[in-house]
């Protein structure tokens, strides 16, 4: 059975072009091979997610990968929605994946407009790292209609986690979370789709920071704590866990990587859903981000980048 048999998804929308965003619009034409609209409200942002995905595509070309004429055809799948159509551009979409920043509020009035505007079979995914999928599915119910009616709890089986991991081309992850309210039909159909993507899936239930950043975050935290308490050196905290642990990148270097604000608002969100103080975010964290050095994405960390 092909995979768009199975998964059913003909056309996927995707709002957000950062880094996750783009990459997974680049993976569902290039890979899943469906016809991609793509929409930020920054028009600066789109293009440069276009530009990013000129070129990976042309970097996979160069290396034999795929040929020029698939590259051509994954570039023409992807449509950018108007800033005048903003979401209702994904009216007719099967599937929207939502992959902007880690903030429940405007993730919350996000999802309020997915239900409002798109057909009410689509699947509605977050590709959250951490914000508790249930929440995000109750703000999918309208506020006249009760989440525990037959209508209300239709409407919320179809939000899902469709957790991705940066770089979205090259790492094989995909993590999926089932909300409360999640439909089977719905995770089955979101795990088919991400398989089509080329990943392999891994399922969590829906807790602070699910599996990958209930484990990760406490990790990248103790590493930050040494370096304030003077354990050791930036580089030999990095270097002793990827020479002493295969790891491709030291904890320091992979917040740098994820971003900084990101790592800490994953942190607020693991330490506030818990109240476990095994979460609570290092006090050099909080003063970098204070400062305004988000890591890689801005130049500064706790590497500089040009
Ligand atoms: N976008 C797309 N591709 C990228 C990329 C990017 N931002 N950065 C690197 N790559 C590609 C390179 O182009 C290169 O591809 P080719 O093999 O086709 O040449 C490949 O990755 C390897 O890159 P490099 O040779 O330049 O460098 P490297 O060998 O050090 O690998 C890395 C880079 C893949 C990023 C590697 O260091 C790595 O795996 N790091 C860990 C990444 C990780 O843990 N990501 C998960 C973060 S957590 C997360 O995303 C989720 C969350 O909830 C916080």
């Amino acid at each position: 059975m092909s995979s768009l048999v199975a998964h059913g998804i003909r056309t996927v929308g995707v709002l957000g072009a950062g880094q996750m965003g783009t990459g997974i619009a680049l993976v569902s034409a290039l890979r899943a091979k469906v016809p991609v609209l793509l929409y930020d409200r920054s028009t600066e942002q789109i293009n440069k997610g276009l530009a990013l995905m000129d070129k990976l595509l042309e970097k996979d070309v160069n290396k034999g990968r795929i040929e020029s004429i698939h590259a051509k055809e994954a570039r023409d799948r992807v449509t950018v929605v108007s800033q005048e159509d903003g979401i209702k551009g994904f009216r007719d979409v099967d599937m929207v994946i939502e992959a902007v920043s880690e903030n429940l509020k405007l993730k919350q009035s996000i999802f309020s407009s997915f239900a409002a505007e798109l057909r009410p079979d689509a699947i509605l995914a977050s590709n959250t790292s951490s914000i508790s999928i249930s929440k995000i599915a109750a703000s999918a119910v309208p506020q006249n209609i009760s989440p525990a009616s037959e209508e209300g709890k239709k409407t919320a089986s179809r939000v899902v986690g469709l957790h991705f991991f940066n770089p979205v081309p090259v790492m094989k992850l995909v993590e999926i979370i089932s909300a409360l309210q999640t439909s089977q039909d719905t995770l089955d159909r979101a795990r088919s789709f991400a398989a089509a993507c080329g990943k392999t899936v891994t399922t969590s239930k829906d807790v602070p920071g699910f599996v990958s950043n209930a484990l990760l975050m406490p990790f990248i935290n103790e590493a930050i704590m040494c370096l304030e308490k003077g354990t050791a050196t930036r580089d030999d905290i990095d270097t002793t866990l990827k020479l002493g642990m295969n790891h491709p990148m030291g904890p320091l270097q992979l917040a740098d990587f994820i971003g900084l604000d990101t790592c800490l608002a994953i942190q607020k969100t693991l330490y506030e859903g818990t109240s476990d103080s095994k979460y609570r975010p290092s006090i050099l964290l909080e003063r970098m981000v204070d400062a305004g050095w988000y890591g890689k994405k801005n130049g500064k960390g706790f590497y500089e980048y040009n």
